[in-house]
């Protein structure tokens, strides 16, 4: 490991981690802006997961959710990563916050976790706001077209229970995060290509408030000029080795 990096640990006893869409990838969930697959291909992330999107076309951005959840849901198990940084919250104190919608921190043991975006297994209703609670049934091959079904109160359009690209975020999380890391020892930026706001702007608030900040991502992005460390590693390679670092440390 990078000597800056196993320093940095060395007085870390309180760590935040901000995760996107690449701390699922090794777990088979696609992220956002690596090229899209099958029929989703043709499709830019914004205009499947925008609030205009999903105006225009509800049953395409229907069909995507759909997709993406039966993979989060069927197929997908939390990878080495997500183990990694529930086994660090046994050593030290772990804030995690993630820009994923499925639940793959808290299946791998993390608790408290908060979720910028929402979660994509609790759709609610557009209208009404009622959470949507029958056995969302998924057709058997991938579809691209399926229409949402109707709210059970109201019979408004249900919607995933994400937010979409010109959404508020929920009350406080961008707040919360900033405490954890004023007062944070070390930040770790996992698997974001650091580009949405207002999540974004978390990694340069680190920096410019002197707290160090190591960037793990295979891909250099916009924010890694300035990170304390770019570790050009995988979420599933780059966290157990952290994690058996300190482990060693505390043995
Ligand atoms: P992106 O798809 O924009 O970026 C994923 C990042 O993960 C890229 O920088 C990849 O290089 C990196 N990556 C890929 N595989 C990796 C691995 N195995 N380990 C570590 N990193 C890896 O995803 P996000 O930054 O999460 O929002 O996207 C932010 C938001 O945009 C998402 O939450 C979603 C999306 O539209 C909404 O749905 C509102």
């Amino acid at each position: 490991m990078n000597p800056i990096l196993t320093n940095l640990l060395d007085d870390t006893q309180r760590l935040v981690v901000l995760t996107g869409a690449g701390m699922s990838a090794e777990s088979g969930v696609p992220t956002f802006r690596d090229k899209q697959v099958g029929l989703w291909e043709q499709y830019d992330p914004e205009t499947l997961a925008s609030i205009q999107g999903w105006r225009r076309d509800r049953d395409l951005v229907w069909a995507w959710y759909m997709w993406r959840m039966a993979l989060i849901q069927d197929k997908a198990e939390p990878n080495a990563g997500h183990k990694a940084i529930a086994n660090l919250a046994n050593l030290i104190q772990v804030d995690v916050f993630t820009q994923n919608t499925d639940n793959l921190h808290e299946r791998a043991g993390s608790s408290d976790v908060v979720h910028f975006h929402g979660n994509i297994a609790q759709p609610y209703c557009e209208d009404c706001g009622e959470i949507y609670r029958d056995k969302i049934v998924m057709p058997d091959t991938e579809q691209m077209r399926v229409e949402p079904p109707r709210c059970n109160q109201c019979a408004g359009y249900v919607r995933p229970g994400v937010v979409f690209f010109g959404e508020m975020l929920p009350d406080g999380c961008i707040d919360q995060a900033a405490n954890a890391i004023l007062n944070a020892d070390l930040v770790l930026v996992v698997g974001t290509s650091a580009i949405v706001h207002p999540v974004a702007s978390l990694p340069p608030f680190a920096i410019q408030n002197a707290i160090p900040t190591v960037e793990i991502n295979p891909n250099p992005t916009a924010f890694s000029p300035q990170a304390t460390l770019h570790w050009g590693a995988s979420a599933a390679t780059a966290l157990p080795e952290i994690y058996e670092y300190l482990a060693a440390k505390q043995a």
